[in-house]
């Protein structure tokens, strides 16, 4: 729906133009919505700001304003409330028409971005040889949505899945299965995921404790870097099992992604570090190649520098991202680059940034963001974990949210006393348990930790997934019991706005606009499940105060299209985070 903050901000801007020259065009006149919406829709904040700089008292500045602001079909005459705010209140003609005009767009007529960009979303990207763990959950889950948002704004977005498949790590699990299970090297599928986790972990212990096997592995590490087939063809074996194990998480989530893992980077390290040198950024400390960097200290108080290359010439995590980063901007040409993990890797990001910048492998003009989110706990506050203590398997963790969502649907059956096929209890549940999992990340602020509860996630109550498909499942059975097919409404028909209730969700919808081009600004998806959430209830509100059916006609249909558009708008938001509507449930 077209934004109706964006409309009332031209106007805004002629009206400053009008009244006070043509130096005041560049200026953003602040509409936002009202904080109360006793004096209004919408209000703006400018003549307070504009007071200093003109030395002038605000509410005359404000006047001077609304002198000028012809609003014609779209609100009423402004008022000035308080010290100089400026209020607007819309004209119900003009909400019915943004109304019927938008049902008629196959997108409700969500504006696209003016300026599209090149954006490489970096998400999921687990380990090879290690499981994929709830971070890597939730940075797919969130990457997902940002990826969603972009796409849909009109960005060309690179879904990058930066999987960690390099490093001495490799040397020492290709030298112990060597030793205990020499099949595996060779032979595709003789492991399992597990079995190579458990495997890394007695490499990992033997590596720490028995010198002989270190130095192994190391021969192993420079066979593979020299790219002897044997070893790399072991490499690859193993890779593919991890692979197979996280395309079958992704598959469940529908899931996008490209991977480009740190092995790809490989050839280009040595020229990384090169180049830092020439650009005279490097300082040798401790044996290890450095960057020191600005602000960053350690707990003595010492400059604390990037290491690019260890003291045994090995590179690191951290020049893998440099390298990636000269690829990202140089051969995707990425004007924006988004980086989604946990807080943890905050630093990381940091140094890797001002690193890249300082060296100009970023240019000014190109964004680097990384984008954190918070620790997933248990229902007791701690780490999440399994009862018997070991890390939680996603692949379990998504079955029994699918699990739980079926037990609450059987009671639901027995309990309104319903028979549902087989194909449709199991695809609700399905849809339900993953939904769930979904929204249960994306609706909290991704900053803050959160507390992963199957119960509270699968509620019927509160901000949750079974809530919101609930919602739009309920719309489409008022289409079904009045037997009207909610696409087919009359082109022709007005959309009429009487009721409170239902003026109310009129104005709502023509929000979503401004909402989703605030999550494409600050990546915060939380922002748009608020709103559905928010949508929903209005929507129940307007669906117990206004009859529907029972309704003479003209309201009736028009009511019947507020439905429609309430039901499309929840379908696309939904969409936006990941997840796919049922009809019934
Ligand atoms: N593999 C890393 C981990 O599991 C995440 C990689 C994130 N992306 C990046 N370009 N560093 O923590």
């Amino acid at each position: 729906m077209a934004s109706i903050k964006k409309q009332l901000t031209q106007y805004f801007c002629q009206a400053l133009v009008d009244a006070f020259g043509v130096n005041f065009v560049e200026i953003d006149p602040l509409v936002s919505l009202a904080s109360n919406p006793k004096f209004g829709d919408y209000q703006s904040n400018i003549a307070l700001v504009l007071a200093k700089k003109l030395g002038k008292n605000p509410r005359d500045i404000a006047k001077k304003i609304i002198e000028n602001l012809a609003l014609e079909e779209l609100g009423d005459p402004p008022t000035i409330a308080g010290p100089g705010f400026i209020n607007i209140r819309l004209k119900i003609t003009y909400l019915e028409s943004q109304l019927k005009a938008s049902r008629s767009n196959p997108n409700l007529d969500i504006g696209k971005t003016d300026y599209s960009q090149k954006i490489i979303v970096d998400f999921s990207s687990p380990n090879i040889a290690k499981e994929m763990h709830v971070g890597h959950l939730r940075s797919t889950i969130i990457g997902d949505c940002i990826a969603r948002i972009l796409e849909f704004r009109g960005h060309q977005v690179l879904r990058l899945n930066h999987v960690g498949d390099w490093g001495t790590q490799f040397g020492m699990l290709i030298a112990y299965l060597g030793e205990v299970y020499p099949d595996a090297l060779t032979t595709a599928d003789a492991l399992d995921i597990e079995d190579l986790v458990t495997f890394y972990k007695q490499a990992k212990h033997r590596f720490d404790k028995d010198e002989d096997f270190k130095q192994n592995a190391r021969n192993k590490v420079v066979k593979l870097q020299a790219g002897d087939e044997k070893t790399c063809r072991a490499w690859q074996l193993l890779c593919d099992q991890s692979r197979r194990e996280f395309q079958s998480i992704y598959d469940r989530l529908d899931i996008r992604l490209t991977e480009r893992g740190e092995s790809f980077y490989n050839p280009f390290l040595e020229d990384i570090v090169k180049e830092l040198d020439r650009k005279e950024l490097l300082k040798e400390d401790a044996g290890a190649q450095c960057v020191f960097l600005d602000g960053f200290i350690n707990k003595m108080g010492d400059p604390f520098p990037l290491i690019v290359q260890k003291s045994d010439g090995g590179y690191n995590y951290a020049t893998s991202d440099l390298a990636a980063l000269k690829y990202r901007i140089e051969e995707d040409q990425a004007e924006r680059i988004i980086y989604v993990t946990d807080t943890g890797q905050a630093n990381h990001f940091a140094q890797v940034f001002q690193v890249a910048r300082k060296a100009d492998i970023v240019p000014e003009q190109s964004e680097v963001i990384h984008v954190p989110f918070g620790l997933v706990k248990g229902e007791d506050g701690k780490k999440l974990k399994t009862r018997s203590g070991t890390t939680i398997k996603l692949r379990d963790l998504l079955d029994k949210a699918v699990g739980y969502a079926r037990q609450d649907l059987s009671e639901r059956l027995e309990k309104e006393q319903r028979k549902e096929s087989r194909e449709f209890i199991d695809n609700v549940s399905k849809v339900v348990g993953i939904s769930a999992v979904k929204y249960a990340d994306l609706s909290q602020n991704r900053i803050s930790d959160y507390i992963f509860s199957y119960k509270k996630m699968l509620s019927l109550q509160g901000n949750t997934a079974p809530y919101m498909l609930y919602a739009y499942a309920r719309i489409q059975s008022i289409s079904r019991e009045g037997k009207v097919d909610l696409q087919k409404l009359g082109e022709d028909t007005k959309i009429i706005l009487k009721e409170d209730t239902e003026i109310d969700l009129g104005k709502y919808l023509l929000q979503v606009n401004d909402v989703i081009e605030e999550v494409e600004r600050t990546l915060l998806p939380n922002r748009l499940c608020d709103y559905l959430y928010e949508l929903s209830k209005k929507f129940n509100r307007f669906y117990e105060n206004c009859p529907i059916l029972k309704s003479e006609e003209l309201l009736r249909t028009s009511r019947l299209l507020l439905c429609d558009l309430t039901a499309r708008t929840l379908k696309l938001g939904l969409s936006l985070l990941g997840i796919s509507v049922l009809e019934r449930m």
